[in-house]
């Protein structure tokens, strides 16, 4: 098992454990002792479905449906109202069993609900396990944009239990990796030597793999968000290829792509037009590149690249109707441009739009 501390002021500091059946094979009641005065579980019907004996019924547990489209302000007045109803008070705590989509939401919920209680986040995808259940970004979509509502709002543990990939669907392991590749082109050189190495591990499911690379991704964000918690600045680079990746999700319809997999595609995106700017050689983009093929990730969106430009205005990075974007000047190093060339933004994204 793995320990990463996340040292974050003001009393939110706090631990993620890393291991393979440190939740399944203890239960979520014992892995939650003496955690909170009593507990609400928000998970999935997907998931609750494959893991029932991690839910006694005693255990008050709110299943919201699966899917991106799920996650909206509906769900978050069900989740409070499944809080009052099961009693949760200030003492109490929302335990995020699930994906980004369910942790996204618990811990909106949580950082609302009688103006903020505890919550723990036990992540179920490898999408979960390396981001979106670190660093405390909460919220839900809108019909305009992707995460535009939400809260910061640390979890008080995370317990990433790397068994829950074994029953993860492929494509679910492949948007995982989209991420981990990001943590290797952002900032960790050897990481992504070591996932050019190893991708064949990876996607072979090998668990004693996947928990040292979810530990350094863990750690990797950890140091960022220790930094920034608020994205004052820094933080932004964890949202590589985002910008361009949010667009694409929402232009081809939430659902139509995973959030991992138009991240992809946004790396893609992010790289050419740093190729055409001068700023990342040919090689590098192709190292990138071969990555993402290799890890099986989409190479292409069937949409118009100007819907997709005009999308990435509603970026929560963008400011006062300018783009701000992350871009790659080495595997292993990136730099946030202010203002980037209209022209070369939309011949990226035209490089992996198909008609
Ligand atoms: P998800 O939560 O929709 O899960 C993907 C699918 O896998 C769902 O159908 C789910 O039911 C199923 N599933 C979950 N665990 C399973 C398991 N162990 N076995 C079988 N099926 C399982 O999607 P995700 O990719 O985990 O998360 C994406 C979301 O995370 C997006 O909304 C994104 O915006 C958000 N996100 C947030 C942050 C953050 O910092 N808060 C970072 C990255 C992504
Ligand atoms: N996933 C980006 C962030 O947590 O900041």
């Amino acid at each position: 098992m793995k320990k990463i501390a996340v040292d974050i002021s003001h009393g939110k500091s706090y631990q993620i454990l890393i291991g393979e059946g440190i939740v399944v094979e203890k239960g979520l009641a014992a892995v939650l002792c003496g955690r909170g005065s009593s507990c609400l579980v928000v998970t999935d019907r997907n998931v609750a479905g494959l893991y029932k004996k991690l839910l006694p019924p005693k255990m008050r547990t709110l299943v919201l449906p699966p899917g991106e489209k799920e996650k909206k302000f509906s769900n978050i007045e069900r989740i409070c109202r499944g809080a009052v109803e099961s009693g949760l008070d200030r003492g109490s705590q929302v335990v995020a069993l699930g994906g980004g989509v369910v942790g996204d939401m618990a811990g909106f919920a949580a950082s609302i609900y009688m103006r903020g209680v505890d919550y723990v986040q036990v992540p179920t995808t490898v999408l979960a396990m390396v981001d979106s259940s670190v660093g405390g970004k909460t919220g839900v979509d809108l019909p305009e944009g992707k995460n535009l509502v939400g809260t910061f709002w640390q979890p008080a543990a995370v317990f990433a239990d790397t068994s829950f990939i074994r029953t993860l669907p492929a494509r679910e392991i492949r948007c995982g990796l989209a991420e981990i590749i990001k943590y290797g082109v952002i900032l960790d050189p050897r990481l992504f030597s070591a996932l050019e190495k190893g991708m064949k591990f990876l996607l072979a499911c090998d668990l004693s793999v996947y928990e040292k690379i979810i530990a350094r991704c863990c750690r990797l964000k950890a140091d960022v968000v220790e930094k920034d918690e608020k994205e004052g600045g820094l933080r932004a680079i964890l949202n590589y290829g985002h910008s361009f990746g949010h667009a694409v999700e929402k232009v081809a319809g939430f659902g139509k792509f995973s959030h991992g997999e138009a991240v992809g595609i946004g790396m893609r995106m992010a790289a050419k037009f740093a190729v055409a700017s001068g700023m990342l050689s040919p090689q590098e983009e192709r190292r990138q590149n071969g990555l993402l093929d290799m890890a099986g990730l989409p190479k292409s969106v069937k949409a118009s690249a100007e819907k997709i430009y005009s999308a990435m205005f509603s970026d929560k990075k963008a400011r006062a109707g300018r783009l701000r974007i992350v871009v790659p000047r080495a595997i292993g190093r990136v730099e946030l441009l202010d203002s980037p060339d209209p022209g070369r933004v939309l011949s990226a994204i035209e490089a992996y739009c198909s008609p």
